[in-house]
């Protein structure tokens, strides 16, 4: 299988963009053609100073290699190391409907919250699709507030292939049940723009104060406590395997415990979880030009495929012979 992903570097990478989405890179990069990239021009809607986003793009890097993506099994790139990316986006640009775009929840959102959106907010969903089908991807790992883009998605490229014969690869979404949409500390999405996320490589320190703080109910330590759905229980299950989990969710329900225990054990247990590649990441910082050749290659790698898709939807719809 083909398989695509991206990522945006606008700032450093939270549990819920590792436990939606990097845990499948990881996973789908052994027996499949994989493809990831760092989303800058994606980050350009929000991003706006320069040294800020190479530093984001450069972290981003090293953040995924530190987790464990391997240059030898996945084609890792930035995205606008790839311009035949920009082109395809017009060419899906001239295909869709404003109506399309008026649904998608980004812009939405924004609208309904009364703020400012930029075209390239607006169009962001176009950029996209021409992403994910340049490279005829058939698979794409996602958490679940991608889904609907990738349903735009399938819909341009359909649409492209009525209009101009069979073109592009009609992908899917891939979500992982348990983690397709992590809570962040107050129990909402975890998000950058809601400010409840824990980081990846935060210092172990200042990890243990945010979960400290995380958000729990006021009810008495003595009362028995339903697990599912409690936000709390759900960041320890990530990290838990089966028998723990089911000896927490027993505590929970026995009722007699103090909600700050849970909170030890899930800052233990997030410690111990990312302390190889944290260590690995360090290793990695050290050498940045390393980085630099990864991309480098991935990016020409990238390119050849985006070309090739590219030439094929430029004929089909005339623009050449
Ligand atoms: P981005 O950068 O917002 O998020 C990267 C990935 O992390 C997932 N994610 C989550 N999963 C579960 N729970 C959460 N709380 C959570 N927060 C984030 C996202 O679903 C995503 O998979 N538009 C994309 C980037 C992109 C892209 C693409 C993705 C650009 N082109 C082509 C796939 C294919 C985005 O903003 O992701």
């Amino acid at each position: 299988m083909r398989v695509l992903s991206g990522i945006q570097p606008t700032g450093r990478f939270h549990w819920g963009n590792y436990f939606g989405a990097i845990r499948q890179y990881i996973d789908l990069q052994h027996g499949n053609e994989a493809y990831y990239f760092i989303a800058d021009l994606h980050a350009l809607t929000t991003v706006r100073d320069p040294k800020q986003l190479r530093q984001n793009t450069l972290d981003a890097a090293l953040d995924l290699l530190a987790l464990g993506l391997e240059p030898e099994h996945a084609i890792l790139f930035r995205q606008s190391d790839v311009p035949e990316v920009s082109e395809l986006c017009w060419l899906l640009m001239t295909g869709t409907p404003m109506s399309m775009l008026e649904n998608c929840h980004a812009y939405k959102d924004k609208m309904q919250k009364g703020l400012p959106a930029g075209a390239g907010l607006f169009t962001y969903p176009v950029l996209m699709a021409a992403d994910i089908l340049a490279y005829d991807s058939q698979i794409v790992p996602v958490g679940a507030d991608q889904v609907q883009h990738i349903e735009v998605t399938r819909d341009l490229a359909g649409s492209f292939n009525h209009t101009y014969g069979e073109t592009f690869v009609l992908p899917k979404a891939q979500t992982l049940d348990a983690s397709a949409k992590v809570p962040g500390t107050d129990g909402e999405k975890m998000s950058k723009s809601y400010n409840n996320t824990l980081e990846l490589f935060e210092e172990p320190k200042a990890m243990r104060k945010k979960i400290m703080r995380i958000v729990t109910d006021a009810r008495p330590m003595e009362e028995p406590k339903e697990p599912e759905g409690d936000h709390l229980y759900q960041l320890y299950s990530l990290f838990a395997n089966e028998s723990e989990r089911e000896t927490m969710a027993a505590m929970y329900r026995k009722g007699g415990f103090g909600y700050g225990d849970v909170k030890k054990a899930l800052a233990d247990a997030a410690e111990r979880y990312f302390a190889e590649p944290r260590a690995r990441r360090e290793e990695l910082a050290a050498k940045p030009e390393r980085v630099v050749e990864i991309l480098a290659d991935g990016a020409s790698r990238a390119r050849k495929k985006a070309a090739e898709t590219l030439r094929r939807a430029q004929t089909n719809c005339g623009l050449r012979p």
